[in-house]
């Protein structure tokens, strides 16, 4: 399983470089109490963390040009992921942060494509470990930087690892209509939601629609299963953990 814990549920996103350390260490009790022997791999998002740094220097193409900049977005996603760790050690497990901007890059010229060598991911898995990434700046041939969102990590690990389920925490229900979950989507009506659904103004990574966006390339690439689920809410991700069924919105 995969599992992504939202930038939008550890951090509080509107406030730069403020976690939300209660969510953090109740999701690390979760895992401390059903940890063993389970292949999880951990994605986080940006949040008030990388978003808020990026978002300065991004420019209309996406690109990151300034080195300070590319700089700055690494270090505040290094922090993000230094209090995930703090807190998933502290509970006994062992949390091994991974930096895609080392197993990630962009090569090529006018049509550039994303590389990448998950091998680090799979070591860790093999070696006990909880493999973590966060979301973050990665370099590309043409000597800018680029942000990888934690959704679209998420995505290629679960498409590597043809995880039972791609499950997305954030501090919503799920996905809302008229304000209320749905409780689940089909894969034919996800391009219409898509186009209804909207991003939020200090997220470079296009927010829900950007999330649809990657359930969509997920299961047309021979994913099996998605979920948006509330990471906020007590009890969810140990649910997740035991192979539950939670609330929120499956997408098959
Ligand atoms: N129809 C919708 N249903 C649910 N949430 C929506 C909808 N439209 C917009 N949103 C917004 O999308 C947000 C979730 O996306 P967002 O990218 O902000 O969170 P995240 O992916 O958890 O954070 P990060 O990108 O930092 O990891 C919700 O908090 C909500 O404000
Ligand atoms: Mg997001």
């Amino acid at each position: 399983m995969v599992i992504k814990l939202g930038g939008s549920a550890i951090t509080q996103k509107d406030t730069p470089y403020t976690p939300n350390l209660d969510v953090i260490d109740r999701i690390a009790q979760e895992f401390s109490s059903s940890w063993g022997g389970m292949r999880v791999l951990l994605v986080h998002g940006g949040g008030s963390y990388g978003h808020h740094a990026a978002i300065k220097y991004i420019d209309g193409s996406g690109k990151l040009r300034s080195p300070s900049g590319i700089a700055e977005t690494r270090h505040a996603m290094h922090r993000l992921t230094s209090l995930l760790a703090d807190s998933f050690l502290d509970k006994g497990v062992p949390f091994f942060a991974i930096d895609p901007s080392a197993c990630f890059f962009e090569e090529g010229g006018s049509k550039p494509s994303l590389e990448h060598s998950i091998r680090p991911v799979e070591l860790a898995l093999s070696a006990g470990l909880l493999p973590s990434l966060g979301g973050d700046v990665i370099l590309s041939s043409q000597g800018h930087g680029r942000i990888l969102s934690g959704d679209t990590i998420a995505r290629i690990l679960a498409l590597a690892s043809s995880a039972k389920l791609l499950a997305f925490g954030t501090d919503v229900d799920g996905y809302l209509e008229g304000g209320k979950p749905l409780g689940r989507i089909g894969r034919g009506k996800l391009k219409e939601i898509i186009a209804a659904a909207k991003g939020r103004s200090n997220d470079v990574t296009g927010g829900m629609a950007g999330k649809l966006g990657e359930i969509d390339k997920y299961l047309s690439s021979g994913g099996k299963r998605a979920l948006i689920f509330n990471a906020t809410r007590p009890g969810a991700v140990a649910r997740l953990l035991r192979g539950e069924e939670i609330e929120g919105t499956y997408i098959d």
